[in-house]
């Protein structure tokens, strides 16, 4: 109790483990980013180079430096700063208790809008198996539960077809195209904007996956 009130005082929700739940990859789990998982970020964002440059925001400096063990202390610490004040819900994705990737929840809004946007990478050792259409789903429950949202959207290049189809799983739907919106990659790229509220969901996205045999609860 203790530890909430001082991680968390105005951001419900936060901290929070999501899951499990079984898919064709492995038991998925969601859970807060922690100091300790300096190595295995460093690790699998070096050896993802490549799938993730096409789709991420252009950073300064050389990929291999910026993703170094020593780079994770102050972008740890940044995040759960961000993370107290109820703006930020960094968490990583876990497969049978390995760390697998992160899915984050970024500029939360409250007020009248109660809106968020939902990102997420999962290492290519386990892609295509439903790992990140779990941890989504589990992080839209989350979202529209404990955290109190109304709505969350996603930005996606058109030209990204694994991203896409996740959110289409999830039940995302488009809402339009946003024209040179984002530096990826050096150069300004247009990105599909999707979108979820509360009303769209049926029960639970969790449980909308289960209904489709995508995903099946871990007793
Ligand atoms: N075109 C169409 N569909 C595709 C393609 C493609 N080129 N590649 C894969 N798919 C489909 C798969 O068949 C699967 O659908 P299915 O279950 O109906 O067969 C779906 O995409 C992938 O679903 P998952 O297995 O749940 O997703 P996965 O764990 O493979 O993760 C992800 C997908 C997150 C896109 C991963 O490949 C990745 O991290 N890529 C690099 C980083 C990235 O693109 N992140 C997302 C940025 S956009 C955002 O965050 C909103």
């Amino acid at each position: 109790m203790l530890r909430w009130l001082i991680e968390s005082p105005s951001h419900p929700g936060w901290p929070a483990t999501l899951g499990p739940l079984r898919v064709d990859a492995g038991v998925v789990t969601v859970r807060p980013i922690r100091s300790r998982d300096a190595r295995a970020w460093s690790r699998l964002r070096i050896e993802n180079q490549n799938e993730l440059v096409p789709w991420e925001p252009t950073g300064t400096g050389a990929w291999s430096r910026r993703h170094a063990p020593s780079s994770w202390a102050p972008l740890h610490s940044l995040l759960r700063a961000e993370a107290r004040r109820g703006n930020v819900l960094p968490f990583v994705i876990e497969v049978d208790g390995e760390y697998a990737g992160q899915l984050t929840v970024g500029n939360i809004q409250r007020g009248a809008v109660r809106s968020a946007w939902i990102g997420y990478w999962v290492d290519s050792g386990v892609t295509g198996r439903g790992v990140a259409t779990a941890a989504v789903a589990l992080g839209v429950d989350h979202c529209f539960g404990p955290v109190g949202l109304h709505r969350i959207d996603a930005t996606v290049q058109p030209g990204n077809g694994g991203s896409r189809a996740v959110l289409r799983k999830v039940g995302f739907r488009e809402e339009g195209l946003l024209e040179r919106y984002m530096d990826v990659n050096g150069r300004w790229r247009d990105h599909l904007l999707v979108a979820l509220t509360v009303e769209e969901v049926v029960d639970s996205a969790v449980d909308t996956l289960v209904r489709a045999g995508r995903a099946q609860p871990v007793e």
